[in-house]
């Protein structure tokens, strides 16, 4: 009888709809690194008043912007604001997996395949717009941007377990990998 309480908590749990803030209440209450899948379906039931966004929005020449909305020692979320034409190198997450959701925008993700032989090499392309959602299983390889052809800006939120440390990057055609650790969030 206990159990079948509990399932019917569950449920109701899982069909609560949440806020961009109510999202990262939960992220922050988390007691152990949220798996991949657990992070998408918190994302998925989030709808995200515009709002909630404004305070976290920031654009600068050069580089994309990062704006990081919470952080503990299992996850962390950051909103991301890009002008066309600004893109991330090409980099994994060196044992964080991540989920992005696009808030605006038209986001172009490239992901590629490392051989030891070979180097690099590219595997395949996709487009997101709004309310589309990727992730990065480790140790995918990617690089994500707001394509030049795009004409607007672009806002992502991403959501790291855990935290994003140093990341490897790499480059097409080449076996060599560098270190490179993301700057630091705009404003926290
Ligand atoms: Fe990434």
């Amino acid at each position: 009888m206990a159990a079948q309480l509990q399932d019917t908590e569950n449920s109701t749990y899982h069909g609560a709809s949440l806020s961009f803030s109510d999202l990262a209440d939960r992220l922050k209450h988390l007691t152990s690194v949220p798996s991949l899948v657990e992070v998408y379906e918190l994302i998925e039931r989030t709808t995200i008043g515009a709002d909630e966004v404004l305070p976290y929005l920031g654009f600068k020449a050069g580089n994309y912007s990062r704006h990081r909305v919470m952080k503990n020692e299992f996850v962390e979320m950051l909103v991301l604001c890009w002008k066309p034409g600004q893109r991330t190198p090409i980099h994994d997450h060196n044992g964080s997996h991540g989920a992005v959701f696009v808030h605006e925008g038209i986001l172009w993700e490239t992901t590629f395949e490392y051989d030891a032989e070979t180097g690099l090499n590219y595997q395949s392309h996709r487009e997101l717009r709004d309310a589309g959602l990727t992730g990065s299983e480790i140790p995918d390889i990617h690089q994500l941007g707001n394509p030049d052809v795009s004409g607007r800006d672009l806002v992502t939120i991403h959501i790291y377990a855990p935290p994003l440390g140093v990341l490897k990057t790499y480059r097409l055609g080449s076996a060599t990998v560098d270190l490179y650790t993301p700057a630091e969030p705009d404003f926290i």
